[in-house]
């Protein structure tokens, strides 16, 4: 298991350019399998859920090549729809997948998806749509569906799933007839995959909304295109609060700064300085700041969930106190733990965080258990007196590619091992 050594950090200072969001790559590359070409995906970050995908992709007879950063996809010869149950169990993306496969071969087959530990990842969900729209469903050791008379549905979604708003576009893109989703998820990544879906053909309205109307087409139309997927917010903003945690002159660049307003207005305080160009973030910041009151994670446009530890982490020593009500997961306060190990004095009640600032952490071994909570004991380390060592940096490269390169392009003393 690899280690990321993390020293303590006076101020970050530098520029860096984010890459394509993950929680976008995972559904376009799932998407692929609706076309039989080859298409391009700009700025792909080599991420170890997106290198899961595409070996999934190739395992059912699907290529796949990187050209720099330029990932090329091409799904031509697919012929299975089996997914592999030892990939399909290491990443929640391959529950994406069914959609697709469903819609071209009108059969999947594959297992329980696997995903990060922040409470039960369950996709009664996922299934319950599938069946309304025709498709059967046997459970065993495996989940086999099977779609002789796909039908175009109206769906209300009971809650704003990002994954099940994913898969019925996906679906209803090759079903005969209209198919609505009401109450669909509105983020960014899912109006990026509609984005996409559209240069082929796909007749999609009203993403990003709250009523999303799929009419299908036979066919997906080739065409050769090079996609530019969009930046990872949550890159963006697990960067911005490392720096506003530490004091920082840094610009990102790539970015759509809208995508992060739920962060900046929350954050945002006279201690920082912060400006926004056509794809700029700039921050310059002291490093102080008062406690952030009140923040409930909820569905895009709301506070982001996969912000919630980070900005636990940026709120463990500012000067009063911050309460956090997470909504979306039901176990997504673990690194909690790991925080008060190192000093911070957070608190936790059912689904609610409460972090009484701090004057300084110091620095310890600690383990992250999950993505963003990984993504947060970094934060943490770079404020912390001395030195972190962080376990289990396995997954944390599932969503931050190379994160040491981009801390230290900024200035920052880290170092796996
Ligand atoms: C996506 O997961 C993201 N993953 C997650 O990011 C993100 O936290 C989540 O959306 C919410 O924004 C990807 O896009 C690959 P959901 P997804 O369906 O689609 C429950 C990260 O750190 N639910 O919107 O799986 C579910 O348990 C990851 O980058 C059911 O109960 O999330 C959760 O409590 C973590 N049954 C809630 O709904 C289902 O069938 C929202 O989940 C499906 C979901």
């Amino acid at each position: 298991m690899s280690k990321l050594i993390v020293n303590n950090c006076q101020r970050l200072y530098g520029k860096t350019e984010i890459k394509s969001a993950k929680n976008a790559m995972l559904p376009l590359i799932a998407a692929c399998i609706l076309l039989d070409f080859e298409v391009g995906f700009y700025n792909c970050p080599k991420i170890s859920d997106v290198l899961v995908m595409l070996e999934i992709i190739e395992s059912l007879g699907g290529k796949y090549r990187f050209e720099g950063d330029v990932l090329f996809v091409d799904c031509s010869a697919l012929y299975l729809y089996e997914i592999p149950c030892e990939l399909a169990s290491k990443i929640r993306g391959s529950v994406f997948m069914l959609g697709p496969l469903i819609a071209r071969f009108r059969k999947a087959l594959a297992t329980m998806p696997g995903g990060c530990k922040i409470g039960e990842r369950p996709i009664g969900l996922h299934l319950d749509c599938f069946k309304k729209m025709g498709v059967e469903i046997g459970m065993g050791e495996h989940l086999y569906l099977r779609a002789d008379n796909l039908q175009a549905k109206t769906i209300t979604l009971p809650f704003k799933s990002v994954g099940v708003t994913e898969n019925l576009i996906m679906l209803g893109c090759l079903t005969d007839g209209e198919t609505t989703i009401l109450n669909p998820a509105r983020e960014p990544e899912i109006v990026c995959l509609c984005e996409f879906l559209k240069l082929f053909g796909a007749k999609i309205k009203g993403e990003g909304g709250n009523k999303i109307v799929i009419q299908g087409v036979k066919k997906l139309r080739k065409s050769s295109v090079i996609f530019k997927p969009v930046a990872d917010r949550i890159e963006t903003g697990t960067l911005l609060l490392a720096g506003l945690s530490v004091g920082c002159e840094m610009e990102l660049s790539g970015v759509n700064y809208v995508h992060n307003f739920n962060l900046i207005k929350k954050v945002f305080n006279n201690t920082c300085k912060m400006c926004f160009y056509s794809d700029k973030i700039y921050l310059k910041s002291s490093g102080a700041g008062k406690g952030l009151g009140y923040i409930k994670t909820a569905p895009y446009p709301y506070f982001p969930t996969d912000l919630q530890s980070p900005v636990m982490a940026y709120a463990t020593t500012l000067n009063g106190t911050t309460v956090i009500e997470e909504t979306i997961f039901k176990d997504r306060f673990s690194v909690a733990s790991e925080l008060n190990k190192m000093g911070a004095n957070v608190t936790i009640r059912g689904n609610v965080a409460t972090v009484n600032g701090v004057n300084s952490l110091t620095g310890q071994e600690v383990t992250a258990s999950d993505l963003r909570g990984g993504a947060s004991l970094i934060i943490a380390g770079l404020k912390a007196e001395g030195k972190t060592v962080i376990n289990n940096l396995e997954v944390i490269d599932r969503g931050y590619y190379k994160i040491e390169n981009k801390l230290k392009a900024l200035g920052a003393k880290v170092e796996r091992i």
